[in-house]
């Protein structure tokens, strides 16, 4: 019996789903520092569910915190939801909700805010409609058209995938 071609369609599947979500880098090439405007920087980003942010940063000077309202606004880390301190960071924006990340060394005080609103992911029948929605940034039509396309993609490596896996196992 050969397992490799679902096996195969899997990995396809997978690789697949990480591709689309996009790696969003805290400051650019700037990343997380003080004295950087970090609402200009996401003002100039599109967050959706399951995109990544990222901070990169010297560890052994700052860190991220991932805070509520309050503690963005006053640079407090009390009852924070969770931290982060590998000095390049990877965190997933799973829900469609308001995120505020600060740095908790400080360094908050010198700017190292960010707050994010991540989107639903726009799903592929009404592409139009989001277009719309979206008209006056000509750029964001091509990206969601892909992601549309490798949603569209995964579904169908997943279907065929678990066909095959099923009439295998069966
Ligand atoms: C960052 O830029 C925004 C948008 O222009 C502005 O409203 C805000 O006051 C700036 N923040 C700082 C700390 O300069
Ligand atoms: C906004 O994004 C564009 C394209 O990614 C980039 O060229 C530009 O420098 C960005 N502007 C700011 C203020 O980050
Ligand atoms: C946050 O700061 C504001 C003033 O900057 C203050 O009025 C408020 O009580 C503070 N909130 C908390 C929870 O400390
Ligand atoms: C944020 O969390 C703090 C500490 O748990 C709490 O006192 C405060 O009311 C919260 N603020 C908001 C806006 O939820
Ligand atoms: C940072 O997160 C860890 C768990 O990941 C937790 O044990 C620790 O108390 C947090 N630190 C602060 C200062 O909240
Ligand atoms: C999203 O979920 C993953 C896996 O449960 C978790 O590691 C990550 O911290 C979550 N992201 C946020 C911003 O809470």
């Amino acid at each position: 019996m050969d397992l490799s071609v679902p096996f195969f369609l899997l990995l396809a599947a997978i690789a697949t789903t990480t591709v689309k979500a996009t790696d969003h880098i805290v400051g650019g090439n700037k990343g997380w520092n003080p004295g950087i405007n970090y609402t200009l920087w996401a003002n100039n980003q599109t967050f959706y569910a399951g995109d990544y942010i990222s901070f990169r940063y010297q560890k052994t000077q700052y860190n991220v915190f991932l805070v509520n309202q309050t503690g963005y606004d006053n640079c407090t880390i009390e009852g924070a939801f969770g931290n982060w301190t590998s000095g390049k960071d990877f965190i997933m924006l799973n829900k469609t909700q308001r995120y505020y990340f600060i740095c908790g060394t400080g360094g908050c005080l010198n700017g190292m805010k960010v707050s994010v609103v991540v989107h639903p992911l726009p799903s592929s029948p009404p592409m139009s409609a989001v277009a719309a929605e979206h008209s006056s940034s000509k750029e964001s039509a091509a990206p969601m058209a892909a992601r549309g396309f490798g949603a569209l993609l995964v579904t169908s490596f997943a279907i065929f995938g678990l066909t095959l896996c099923g009439l295998v196992w069966i």
